[in-house]
């Protein structure tokens, strides 16, 4: 057959067909909205890296969650920057502590609003990094797993519908995993940022969540952006120890991760389409530089073709407002 009986062009000539033949589509269902928790009442202190995204006082987080429900997010993803940062991260296993009061308030006042809390280290603690720090600036792993899963519980307690584990130390799944069972916590699902690379593209999130390492970087415990086999690894060692969900994280730069990771698990695969993404797409468009719309949703079909089940993204508000135009 080819030319002249082959011709794609019959299918694509018309919006109408063009939307019959897709074969990738955005769902309104498939989105995590970030959200950023800070001390205070009455915030919203807007994120200057990040058009559009403020740092919110848990009563604002509550105004903000109820807006979200009703325009049919369905998830929340919750970061908290605790006024107290310490070494052992005390803020975060705090059962008073920001991140416990603002899940338990979101899901007091939205119920059917899932809210996954992102367990980490780096935001309660006075150096940023994302474990435990030695005495020789190292990032001590089975120290921080142990200060990890109590940070898990603390949240799950608070009421969280999922503990998302954001460190990248080794164990951490397992140790979690362990915990919660113990404390009557059995059915709360675990999504682990599996697959988590050491990303200049987290650079605005850090102004957003207040995490930005004193010194050094997260090279020792975040993945070398050079690999892929790795990355199978990391993920087929969490779904071994216990994780529901995993997560590949930058999303853009690394769909060919997406893509063999969802061909090699049966588990949901997360992409997070991380801050930078994010930023760079609004700073084009404030310049008129790119089609705003049209650059989002291209961004994110192609996340979704690469394979991702569900996306975390700063645009996620925005996307269900086109996708019900
Ligand atoms: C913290 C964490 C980071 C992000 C999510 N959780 C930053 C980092 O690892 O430095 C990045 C999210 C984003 O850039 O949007 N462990």
């Amino acid at each position: 057959m080819g030319f002249p009986s082959e011709r794609p062009r019959r299918t694509r000539q018309s919006d109408a067909w063009r939307r019959l033949v897709r074969e990738t589509r955005l769902s309104a269902d498939a989105f995590i909205y970030p959200l950023f928790v800070v001390p205070g009442r009455a915030v919203r202190h807007p994120v200057e890296s990040m058009p559009g995204i403020s740092q919110l006082s848990v009563d604002e987080a509550v105004k903000e969650a109820k807006a979200l429900a009703a325009q049919g997010v369905p998830a929340l993803l919750l970061f908290a920057a605790p006024a107290r940062k310490d070494a052992q991260a005390s803020a975060a296993r705090d059962r008073q502590g920001l991140a416990a009061q603002a899940i338990t308030a979101i899901k007091q006042a939205c119920p059917d609003l899932i809210v996954w809390a992102d367990v980490c280290l780096c935001g309660a603690t006075d150096h940023g990094h994302c474990g435990h720090v030695t005495a020789a600036g190292a990032i001590d792993n089975d120290s921080s797993v142990q200060t990890l899963a109590e940070v898990a519980l603390n949240y799950a307690r608070a009421g969280a519908d999922a503990v998302a584990p954001s460190d990248m130390m080794d164990g951490r799944v397992q140790a979690i995993r362990a915990l919660l069972d113990a404390h009557g916590h059995a059915t709360t699902p675990i999504v682990s940022y599996a697959a988590k690379y050491a990303s200049s593209f987290y650079g605005p999130f850090r102004e957003a969540a207040e995490s930005a390492p004193a010194f050094g970087d997260r090279r020792s415990y975040q993945m070398d952006p050079a690999n892929v086999r790795e990355a199978l690894r990391e993920v087929l060692l969490d779904i071994a120890e216990g994780a529901d969900l995993v997560m590949v994280k930058p999303a853009g730069p690394y769909l060919d991760v997406i893509r063999q990771v969802r061909d090699a698990v049966r588990v949901p695969v997360v992409a997070y389409q991380v801050s930078g993404e994010f930023s760079l797409i609004k700073a084009a468009a404030a310049r008129g530089w790119i089609d705003e719309r049209a650059a989002v949703l291209e961004s994110l079909t192609g996340i979704r073709r690469a394979g991702a089940d569900l996306i975390i993204s700063y645009f996620a508000p925005q996307v269900l407002a086109w996708l019900r135009a």
